[in-house]
């Protein structure tokens, strides 16, 4: 299949192209569009066909559900069969934004979208044109991570051609995202809220608005490869580089010194290494191939930064992938949790 790389502005979307696309999806054809989080692979949500043929273009397990995107709440109605007092105050205060809520499915949705669950999934994205996209297509548009499954998510149209060139019919290119962590999962189908993904609408954000909730402990870093996660794309290797992965995290001078100390030792057995830091901390590796994900004082800049510097490292062949750790915010914590799975749990405390 010949794959078509379409650039929109989304500053001044090109109606004709968009309703092209909405066109694709109806019929059941595969679209990859930017969202404020990540690139999405859509396809027809309610269309059984078009979820088979998401799973195979990523290559992703048939068990790990989907979530549908809607442009409108009205549309929610007909996807769900019950939507609590929460869930109001929820889309009330995130949508259209970075957050996924998980409620009772109906009728409507089919098994082959849940992974045959009987939850189901919905976010209301925030850029406007994968918005547009939801609108021209007319369905729910069921869309994983447009990255082939295990590897980081795609944050630039380039990430989405390395993967599905050939496998889907069109991607439109709309620039870089902006946050570049998947958005927040939150399940609404038991008894109190709980945080299946953390992402960019963190815990206190969640509770400013609707008080206390849980977080899956198994979507937490710490030991989390051992806890089955409700959310069960969240079991799969993961986000993770070619490169082996190790991570160290502590106190900061002792992190900078044992960093250097594995990379020196990498380089001697004629590993190509390279080393994530932070802007704060480049200095003390000049001697080596160090990237920084920005200002550990502004964790967006890392969350907005890092998958990129993951697919980089693939890109450039390296062998030996060294990383700061970024624990101290809970957007920070949101990072940890992908890169911790990138690096296979891999860390070393100093
Ligand atoms: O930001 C995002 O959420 C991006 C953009 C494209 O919207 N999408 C995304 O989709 O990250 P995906 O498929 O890569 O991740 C969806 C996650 C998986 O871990 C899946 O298991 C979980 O959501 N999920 C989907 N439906 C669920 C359900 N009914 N119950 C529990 N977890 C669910
Ligand atoms: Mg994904």
């Amino acid at each position: 299949m010949k794959t078509e790389l379409i650039p929109v502005n989304q500053e001044n979307i090109d109606i004709s192209v968009m309703a092209r696309a909405g066109e694709l999806i109806r019929r059941g054809g595969l679209v990859a569009f930017p969202t404020e989080t990540v690139y999405g692979l859509g396809g027809n949500g309610l269309n059984p066909h078009s979820s088979k043929a998401i799973y195979a273009a990523k290559g992703r397990p048939s068990d790990n559900p989907l979530i549908l995107h809607i442009a409108d709440r009205n549309e929610l109605y007909s996807l769900v069969s019950e939507i609590s007092e929460t869930a109001e105050k929820l889309m009330d205060a995130f949508w259209p934004g970075p957050m996924t809520l998980v409620f009772p499915k109906s009728e409507l949705v089919p098994t082959e979208t849940t992974g045959g669950l009987d939850t189901v999934a919905v976010r209301m994205p925030r850029h406007p044109i994968a918005l547009e996209l939801i609108r021209m297509a007319g369905v729910p548009i069921a869309a994983p991570s447009a990255n082939t499954s295990g590897r980081p998510s795609p944050t630039r149209a380039s990430h989405v051609w390395e993967d599905m060139e050939g496998r889907i019919e069109m991607i439109l290119d709309g620039g870089e995202v902006g946050i570049g962590l998947e958005s927040t999962i939150i399940d609404l189908t038991g008894g109190i809220p709980t945080i299946l993904r953390p992402g960019y609408i963190t815990q206190s954000m969640i509770e400013e608005v609707i008080g206390h909730i849980e977080v899956d402990k198994a979507s937490t870093g710490e030991n989390s490869e051992h806890l089955r996660p409700k959310a069960p794309g969240m079991k799969y290797r993961h986000y993770a580089p070619r490169a082996e992965m190790t991570l160290v995290s502590g106190e900061h001078t002792k992190v900078c010194e044992r960093i250097l100390a594995l990379a020196l030792e990498q380089r001697n057995r004629g590993n190509k290494v390279r080393i994530i830091c932070t802007e704060e901390s480049r200095s003390c590796f000049s001697e080596f191939d160090a990237v920084s994900a920005g200002f550990r004082s502004h964790p967006e800049m890392i969350a907005h930064n890092l998958f990129r510097l993951l697919r980089e490292a693939d890109l450039d062949e390296v062998d030996v992938l060294l990383s700061e750790t970024f624990e101290e915010t809970e957007l920070g914590n949101s990072v940890m949790n992908r890169l911790m799975k990138a690096a296979g749990y891999h860390i070393i405390r100093v």
